[in-house]
């Protein structure tokens, strides 16, 4: 059905600290070594009494397998709780050829994705005392987090306080392996990777905290960032699902765990996991997994992705999860170097070295030989530990392994990446090129230079909050009609819990055992928002996925664009998630299953996969018509349109009214002057709760210059301001309508 993409790409945890090289290799259909793939087969059937999804499974396998092979052989896995597939050994043309038969939506091969504060929440607004549903209600909730396990015995999981059994509904369990224990808070544990859901990584207590951590007071990564850490709703319940190891994310696990959470009664999942780059629908695992859950009432958080800033590098493209980017926060971690001279650099650093007041050596040269020459040495890609032993060397790039293995005392490195702050492996500043610069000069200077490398420490910083720039940007590559990323929300510097036998960098020389630790990348700002999501549900059990996910982006805190936030809304989407706001946001743009199953209609799905993946009988209405997708009820607007030529664009849309029952709003545009937007009618008045009124916002001109235009509509009682970015892209000139 599905052409096959056979793309192979590993996917990752999405930290910058733990991201690892990104392997592509194009398919080659000469190799017929048989493969791990992913047959996806969309919904199971409604009545499943008299159907068995594994003997259908087995049976597919049956009629592409050659007659000697036992198809259990080749069967890996069943989907089979919450969406219907299987993942199997195929060759490529086996694989071809289940792709062609008319239960299966896509066959792809199983790729390996990545794992891509205390203080954050405060910055958000959202502090310590904050109004909140009594415990019994907030405890109803489970926060699925599929990742890289759980340190089970940490503080931020201790089950101090919960009194009561796991809420009803849920049907999962403690499964975590051996020398595993669950507890009142931590209620569910399944491993798809390694013999157990402990984590050795890190990256999974780090998030599952941020979501849903208890409040642990007075914690910090060798005293830097000290403080209370806590997740969004810490009477919430955690499950956890492991699908990550140092060997990556397959896509394989990635949908088992899906399978199970979605079953296993969940109320938000978060994942921080990603590719690269975006993939499209069908053969997206997390975009997969992630419509089963919608249309169980799961909302799915997803980091945005750390691709940035070029653009189109957003990697979470579907439109029924929420896509998070990454800002700074308020509070910097920085460490400072001081120079012989006097002279004060600060670099972006996390350095939990002390340095005792002690001055040492700048090595003068880092190598100069047919071992290690200059060039490289200056890198420090190799340097001659004669010339570098015991001092500080300075590297034209990032590097904190190689001065380490040679005996430096400290490195201070050129970082064009100033708004990323890292845990090293030694005495460590990354200075912003002119600093860098400045260093060098004072080497120059002086037969005998020195400095002081500081330990890191807090400051603040007053340009947050600011996206980092390795967080994914807009436009939406495989659906430009879609605004990605949807949100962002802190990042960067992020203290949260952590694995005690992990290592804080990613070298396993480091041998330094923690308890919580400081991370930056989309990883940690994914959980924040699938915190945030958690408290409204805990105001508003009953709201659909997008229902809260609208009332997030609508209420989020605008940012601005600037010389820094040069692309705009394709860094930042609608702002900065902002908590309290989205418990109240007045109107929601609601989306129902059967609307995105028209849009994947409009998209040039063909009536039978679409059948397939909405266990709908008749899913399309009429021809696709890709100028309807962006009729989807999205809280933002997006289009792409040629430079020089006129056009006309309507959007229709629906709010609910989710606030007073009787009040009336007024929608304002703010439009640039080559645009000319309007909106009817201009006022909606409502008289009952969950009233729903229409309105068509059109937008038309002709804009000469390449530019993303930004716009926004606001729809205000006076008390809720209902704000929607429209961002009209006159870059790339897809135009989709004369
Ligand atoms: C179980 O794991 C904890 C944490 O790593 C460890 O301290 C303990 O010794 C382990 N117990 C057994 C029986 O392996
Ligand atoms: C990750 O898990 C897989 C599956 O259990 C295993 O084959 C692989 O060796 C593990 N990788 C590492 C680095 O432990
Ligand atoms: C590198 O070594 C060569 C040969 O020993 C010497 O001539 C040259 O001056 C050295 N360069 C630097 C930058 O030290
Ligand atoms: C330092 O001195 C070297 C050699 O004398 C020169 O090439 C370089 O430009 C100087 N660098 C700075 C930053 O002054
Ligand atoms: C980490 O927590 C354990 C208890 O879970 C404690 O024994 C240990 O001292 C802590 N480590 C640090 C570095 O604080
Ligand atoms: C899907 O089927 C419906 C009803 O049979 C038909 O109206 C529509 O044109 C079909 N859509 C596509 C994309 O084939
Ligand atoms: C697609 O929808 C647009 C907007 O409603 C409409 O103007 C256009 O005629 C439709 N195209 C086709 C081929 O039906
Ligand atoms: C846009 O709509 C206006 C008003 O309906 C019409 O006059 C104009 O010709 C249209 N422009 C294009 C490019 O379709
Ligand atoms: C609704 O609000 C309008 C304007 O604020 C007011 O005039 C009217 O009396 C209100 N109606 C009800 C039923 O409260
Ligand atoms: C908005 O655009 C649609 C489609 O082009 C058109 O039918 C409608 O009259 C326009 N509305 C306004 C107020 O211009």
């Amino acid at each position: 059905m599905a052409n096959l993409n056979y793309v192979v790409c590993s996917v990752m945890i999405t930290t910058l600290a733990f991201s690892l090289f990104i392997t592509c290799d194009a398919n080659n259909n000469k190799d017929d070594n048989p493969k791990l793939h992913i047959v996806y087969m969309g919904s199971l059937p409604e009545t499943i009494n008299s159907y068995s999804p594994t003997s259908h499974h087995l049976n597919l396998l049956q009629q592409v397998l050659d007659g000697s092979s036992n198809p259990a052989n080749s069967l890996v896995r069943s989907y089979k709780r919450s969406f219907n597939g299987f993942a199997a050994m195929l060759t490529n043309e086996q694989a071809a050829k289940l792709a062609e038969m008319e239960d299966v939506v896509s066959v792809f091969p199983s790729m390996t994705f990545q794992t891509q504060t205390t203080r954050s929440w405060d910055f958000l607004g959202f502090p310590k005392a904050v109004k909140r549903q009594p415990r019994s209600i907030e405890s109803n909730l489970v926060v699925g987090v599929i990742d890289t396990g759980i340190w089970p015995e940490s503080e931020s999981f201790n089950d101090k306080g919960f009194t009561g059994p796991a809420p009803k509904k849920w049907k999962g369990t403690c499964a975590g392996g051996k020398n595993f224990t669950c507890n009142k808070k931590l209620i569910g544990a399944r491993f798809y990777v390694d013999d157990s859901a402990r984590d050795g990584i890190g990256h999974g207590s780090h998030t599952a905290s941020t979501a849903a951590g208890n409040y642990v007071d007075d914690v910090g990564f060798y005293g830097i960032a000290q403080g209370t850490a806590r997740g969004a709703v810490p009477s919430a319940r955690i499950a956890v699902y492991k699908i990550c190891n140092d060997s990556g994310c397959p896509s394989a696990g990635i949908l088992a765990a899906y399978d199970d959470a979605i079953a296993d009664g969940v109320d938000i999942i978060s994942i921080s996991v990603g590719g690269s780059f975006a993939l499209t629908l069908e053969v997206d695992p997390i975009a997969i997994g992630a419509f089963h859950a919608m249309a169980k009432g799961v909302l799915v958080s997803q980091s945005a992705g750390n691709s940035g800033p070029i653009l189109s590098s957003v990697a979470s493209i579907a439109p029924w999860l929420i896509s998070v980017a990454a800002n700074t926060i308020d509070r910097r971690i920085v460490d400072k170097v001081l120079l012989g001279n006097g002279k004060v650099l600060t670099g972006n650093t996390v350095n939990s070295f002390e340095s005792n007041g002690r001055q040492v050596p700048i090595a003068l040269s880092n190598g100069n030989s047919s071992l290690c020459p200059k060039e490289s040495a200056d890198l420090c890609q190799c340097l001659d530990p004669k010339l570098v032993n015991g001092k500080i060397v300075l590297c034209e790039q990032y590097n904190d392994a190689v001065p380490k293995d040679s005996g430096a005392a400290g490195a201070v490195v050129n970082a064009d990446t100033g708004n990323v702050g890292y845990v090293q492996l030694l005495p460590f500043a990354a200075l912003l090129l002119q600093d860098f610069e400045l260093i060098k000069s004072y080497r120059n200077s002086t037969k005998e230079p020195r400095a002081e490398i500081r330990k890191s420490e807090s400051a603040r910083d007053p340009n947050a909050p600011k996206v980092a720039t390795f967080s994914g940007r807009g436009p939406n590559p495989v659906i430009p009609e879609i605004l990605k990323p949807d949100v962002s929300a802190p990042g960067v510097d992020i203290l949260a819990a952590f694995s005690p036998i992990a290592t804080p960098t990613e070298d396993l020389e480091d041998k330094r055992s923690v308890n919580y630790s400081i991370l930056s990348g989309t990883s940690m700002s994914c959980p924040h928002v699938s915190g945030i999501a958690t408290y409204v549900k805990s105001f508003h059990p009953d709201w659909s996925p997008a229902a809260i996910k609208s009332a997030i982006l609508t209420s989020a805190t605008p940012m601005v664009r600037s010389s820094v936030h040069d692309v705009g809304e394709y860094a930042y989407g609608s702002g900065q998630a902002n908590p309290l706001k989205a418990l109240n946001p007045g109107l929601v743009y609601d989306i129902n299953k059967g609307d995105y199953v028209q849009m994947l209609c409009n998209l040039g799905y063909h009536n039978a996969t679409v059948k397939l993946i909405s266990g709908e009988v008749n899913p399309c209405k009429g021809a696709a018509n890709r100028s309807l997708v962006r009729s989807l009820n999205y809280p933002t607007f997006a289009a792409q349109i040629k430079p020089n030529v006129p056009f006309n664009l309507s959007f229709g849309r629906t709010v609910t009214n989710v606030g007073l029952a009787n009040s009336s709003y007024k929608g304002t545009i703010t439009a640039i002057p080559e645009l000319k937007i309007t909106v009817t009618p201009t006022v909606l008045s409502f008289k009952a709760l969950n009233e729903k009124k229409s309105f068509v916002l059109n937008v038309s001109g002709k804009v000469t210059r390449k530019t993303v235009a930004i716009s926004s509509i606001v729809w205000s009682d006076g008390t809720h301001n209902v704000r929607s970015p429209i961002v009209i892209d006159v870059s790339s000139g897809d135009q989709d309508e004369p």
